[in-house]
């Protein structure tokens, strides 16, 4: 299936964030992102140039927290424009350049430059935020995005999909995800998250996969 099949095109997610219907932004950072990205400084300052892309950032409070902290490769993709111009106006000295409004499974460079440069790629709602059909073209671009070894760092929830479910957020289970994700990825961690914010504890997986 192509994105563009997809009924959450750009259209319908600006117009959730011209809405403010946006339940899913928690206003900072994430936590148990925030605790793998200290790990990170504290293991090598080098960390900082790693190259970082985050897709579906939306409101990007995570690439605002690596900005600050000093990283200097954090790249964000969204489909929709408000949440990247609200960002850039919040965080000001953050690279215009690398605040990217495109669809992800488009996102390529023009001479493919995308493909095997990212060390790390951050999930944070945005797999659930797709069309379920998508699952296994997503796994497939992150693979291709991601350098040997790099990872695919971040959360997926951890609730089934509900019957006739028209809208995200859609979930899924642990033998699931390692079902699309194995074929592509060495799955380092897939375990139930301990340190999540308070109306999503017992819902949330942490994920380390591996390229
Ligand atoms: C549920 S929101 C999550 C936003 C952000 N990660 C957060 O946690 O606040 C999903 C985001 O993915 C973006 N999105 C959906 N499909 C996309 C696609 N194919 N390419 C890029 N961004 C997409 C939406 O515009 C939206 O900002």
């Amino acid at each position: 299936m192509n994105t563009s099949m997809s009924s959450f095109n750009s259209s319908y997610w600006q117009n959730r964030y011209q809405k403010s219907d946006t339940p899913w932004d928690i206003g900072a950072a994430s936590p148990p992102l925030v605790v793998f990205f200290e790990k990170l400084l504290e293991k090598d300052e080098k960390n900082k140039d790693l190259k970082i892309l985050i897709p579906g950032g939306g409101s990007s409070h995570e690439a605002e927290f690596l900005h600050k902290k000093g990283f200097k490769n954090v790249f964000v993709i969204d489909l929709a424009a408000s949440p990247l111009e609200e960002f850039s106006k919040r965080c000001p000295s953050f690279p215009k350049e690398h605040l990217i409004k495109k669809d992800f499974f488009k996102f390529e460079g023009q001479n493919l430059e995308y493909f095997n440069f990212f060390d790390l790629i951050v999930e944070q709602t945005f797999f659930c935020a797709l069309d379920p059909r998508l699952r296994i073209d997503y796994a497939k671009k992150m693979n291709e995005l991601l350098k040997k070894e790099g990872k695919l760092i971040g959360l997926l929830f951890d609730f089934p999909i509900k019957e006739e479910q028209q809208s995200p957020p859609f979930g899924g289970n642990i033998n699931e995800y390692r079902e699309i994700f194995e074929p592509y990825f060495e799955i380092k961690n897939l375990k139930r998250c301990y340190n999540s914010i308070k109306p999503r504890q017992g819902t949330e997986l942490f994920i380390e996969f591996v390229k």
